[in-house]
C-alpha cells in the first residue's frame, strides 16, 4: 500500500492511476459532469493524493493547490465502492495535509462538501464555519454546484416549453435528469506542526 501525489505529467504509470482515479471519481460522484471530472484531473494545476494497493487505485483526493494565497480547493474526493468505510479516506486526507503544508506550503482548505460527505468532512477537522479571510479565497473557489443549479433551472425552463410541445420527448429527456446534492463550503486548518502521518 502506497500513497503518492502526483500530478498529469507525461509519465506513462501517472497517467495510469489518474484515469483510474477518474473513474472512481465518475462512479463515486454521479452528479458531477464526467466531462469536469476529466478536465480536473487531467489539469496540470491541479493534484491528486492517490491510495495505490498492488498497483492499483483504491481512492483520492483531487486538489488545486493556490500557493499565492496559501490554500487548496479540493475538488473531488472518493473511495472505491467496495473499500469505503476502512479507514483510506481518513488516510488519504492526512497524506494531503501533509503534502500540501510542507510540499505546496498550505495553510487551509476549502472544499463543496455534498451533504452525504459531511461528516466525513467533519470527522477529518473540516467546519461549516469558514475563517479565512474572504479576500484570499473569494474568485478563487469554483463553486461547479451553483453552476450546476443554473443549468438546473434552465433545464427545468426548458423541461417547461417540451412539456407544452413535445411530451413524447420529455418521457425520453426525464431519464438523463440527474438531481444534484447542493453541497455545502467548508474549510479546514491545517495544522503547522503536526505529524500527520507516521
Ligand atoms: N457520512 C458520515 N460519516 C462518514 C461517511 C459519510 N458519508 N463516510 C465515512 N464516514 C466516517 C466513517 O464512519 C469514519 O468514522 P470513524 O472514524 O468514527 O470510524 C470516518 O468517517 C472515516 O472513515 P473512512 O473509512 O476513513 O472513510 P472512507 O474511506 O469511506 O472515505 C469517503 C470517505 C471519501 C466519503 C468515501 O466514503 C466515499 O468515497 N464516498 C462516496 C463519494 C463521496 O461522497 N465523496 C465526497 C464527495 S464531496 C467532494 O468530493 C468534495
Amino acid at each position: 500500500l502506497k500513497f503518492v501525489c502526483l500530478s498529469n505529467d507525461g509519465v506513462d504509470e501517472h497517467m495510469v492511476w489518474l484515469i483510474g482515479l477518474k473513474n472512481i471519481f465518475a462512479r463515486q460522484l454521479p452528479n458531477m459532469p464526467k466531462e469536469y471530472i476529466v478536465r480536473l484531473v487531467m489539469d496540470r494545476n491541479h493534484k491528486s493524493v492517490m491510495v495505490i494497493r498492488r498497483n492499483q487505485v483504491v481512492g483520492g483526493i483531487t486538489y488545486r493547490p493556490y500557493v499565492s494565497q496559501k490554500f487548496g480547493e479540493i475538488a473531488f474526493c472518493a473511495i472505491t465502492a467496495d473499500e469505503q468505510v476502512k479507514g483510506y479516506g481518513t488516510r488519504l486526507m492526512n497524506h494531503l495535509k501533509q503534502h500540501a503544508r510542507d510540499v505546496d506550503g498550505l495553510t487551509h482548505f476549502l472544499t463543496y462538501a455534498d451533504n452525504n460527505a459531511v461528516g466525513y468532512f467533519t470527522k477529518q477537522g473540516f467546519t461549516k464555519e469558514i475563517h479565512l479571510e474572504k479576500d484570499r479565497w473569494q474568485g478563487y473557489v469554483t463553486n461547479i454546484r451553483s453552476i450546476l443549479k443554473i443549468a438546473k433551472v434552465f433545464y427545468s425552463y426548458l423541461l417547461e416549453i417540451m412539456t407544452r410541445y413535445f411530451s413524447f420527448f420529455i418521457l425520453v429527456s426525464c431519464k438523463y435528469i440527474k438531481d444534484y446534492d447542493g453541497g455545502i463550503l467548508m474549510e479546514c486548518k491545517i495544522d503547522p506542526k503536526l505529524p500527520y502521518t507516521d
